[in-house]
């Protein structure tokens, strides 16, 4: 196994261009199981979660292959219904071929995906959408097993306990697609990325309007035909850049991004002392100041969102002042906290809250990846620490940064792989 290693200090200085969203790709490239005809889709990150869903795919009787950051997905054999539990374990997002496989098979048979480091990650918003379609629904030795003669649109209400879900979102709007009749879904995820899988439904014939706030209307058709389409800029990738520029005290340009799904991040950075400077689709960030601590409370979208939370507070570790940190999706994810202390950084959890008292520098330290974010906070405040930064288990960061290596090192920073 890899390890990734670190030497703190540089001040990051370039221009970077950002890949294609990870969640907006996975569950498009699930969406190309609802027709039978071919699909091509642009910008994908070569990613191991995309890779995950191309072997899904594949294995669901799909031709899917990539290449240049093109995936051309066509039918090989008839669609299969099964989602297999060896695949789904290593990825919790492959749970979202159960709205496909049940629009245009009418019957599903998907492993549930589990807990994760995170917390618990329940489904009950899925099961109950899909329900309210008229499926039936039973579990079955850790698979969801849901068929329906017919499916028919309906008013569904799917907030749940810590807001509105994505995934759940997608599910059941790519289960209602093909439903007879009129789908409302009310408190629906707003992110960019469910945004982004309705408008490629649209291009593949669907009649969705509403996308992007939280009240979706779905009006049913029978028969979805193939599309091409580009996936949206990956704003957790361009929001973890943004913190590289600033932690590192650098002066980086960013390409290929979408200032406008970043407003919470880019506020929240603003209020600290961070200037961005919009040009030509692009966004110039540095210091403008000596940075201040920031509150910060991680909420559905417009909000500041979790995917950002272990990386801003890499930032707070060595901004002076007390920042307060309020986790409100996933109350227990703070894996990244332990490791930061451990590279000197003064870090109190408190329930959901973490009480960070910004240090004047962290040092290098070996240190573990917990998950994907988390990873994300340890190579940035690897890139500011003093001395040198082992990160082992890297494969999280694989899972959601395409060439990290590559793109910090054009940007100046002595990072490199080795093996443990
Ligand atoms: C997606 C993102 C993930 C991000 C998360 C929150 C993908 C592939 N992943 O995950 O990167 O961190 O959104 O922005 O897009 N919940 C329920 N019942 C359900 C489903 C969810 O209570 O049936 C809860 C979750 O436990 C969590 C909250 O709702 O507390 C939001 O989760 P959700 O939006 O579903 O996350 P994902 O879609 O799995």
């Amino acid at each position: 196994m890899d390890k990734l290693v670190i030497e703190g200090g540089i001040k990051l200085k370039g221009e970077v261009t950002i890949s294609g969203a990870k969640n907006a790709v996975l569950p498009i490239l699930a969406a190309t199981l609802l027709t039978d005809d071919a699909c091509s889709i642009k910008g994908v990150p070569d990613l191991r979660d995309t890779n995950t869903m191309l072997k899904i795919l594949r294995s669901l009787g799909k031709n899917a292959d990539m290449e240049k950051g093109i995936v051309d997905v066509s039918s090989a054999k008839a669609c299969g219904y099964v989602a297999d539990y060896k695949l789904v374990s290593t990825m919790r997002a492959s749970f979202c071929v159960l709205g496909p496989l049940l629009g245009k098979l009418k019957k599903a048979k998907v492993s549930l995906p589990g807990g994760c480091i995170i917390g618990v990650r329940p489904v009950d918003l899925h099961i109950k959408g899909i329900k309210a379609l008229g499926a039936q629904v039973d579990i079955d030795s850790g698979y969801i097993i849901a068929k329906a003669d017919t499916l028919k649109g309906a008013h569904i209400y799917l907030g749940g306990m810590y807001g509105s879900s994505v995934l759940a979102t997608d599910n059941v709007m790519m289960a209602a697609v093909l439903a007879k009749g009129k789908t409302i879904i009310e408190s629906a995820a707003c992110e960019p990325e469910v945004e982004d899988l309705a408008v490629f439904l649209n291009k593949m014939g669907a009649k969705i309007k509403g996308h992007g706030t939280p009240l979706i209307e779905i009006e049913g058709v029978r028969h979805l035909h193939g599309a091409a389409h580009t996936v949206i800029p990956d704003r957790i990738e361009a929001g973890t850049i943004a913190i590289a520029a600033l932690i590192t005290q650098g002066d980086i340009t960013i390409k290929n991004m979408l200032p406008q799904h970043l407003g919470a991040v880019i506020d929240k950075l603003e209020e600290s002392g961070a200037s961005f400077v919009r040009a030509h689709g692009a966004l110039r960030v540095r210091r403008k100041r000596q940075l201040n601590a920031v509150n910060v409370t991680t909420l559905p979208y417009p909000g500041f969102p979790t995917d950002m939370q272990a990386q801003v507070m890499a930032l707070m570790g060595v901004t002076p002042g007390i920042s307060v940190i309020t986790e409100k999706i996933y109350p227990d994810r703070f894996m990244h906290v332990a490791e930061l202390n451990r590279m000197g950084a003064a870090i109190q959890r408190e329930g959901p809250h973490a009480i960070v008292e910004g240090k004047k520098w962290l040092s290098g330290a070996p240190v573990m990846a917990s998950d994907l974010r988390a990873s994300a906070s340890l190579v940035l405040a690897g890139l500011a620490a003093r001395g040198k930064t082992a990160i082992s288990r890297i494969y999280h960061l694989e899972r959601g940064y395409e060439n990290i290596e590559e793109k910090l090192q054009k940007l100046g920073a002595r990072i490199w792989r080795q093996k443990e």
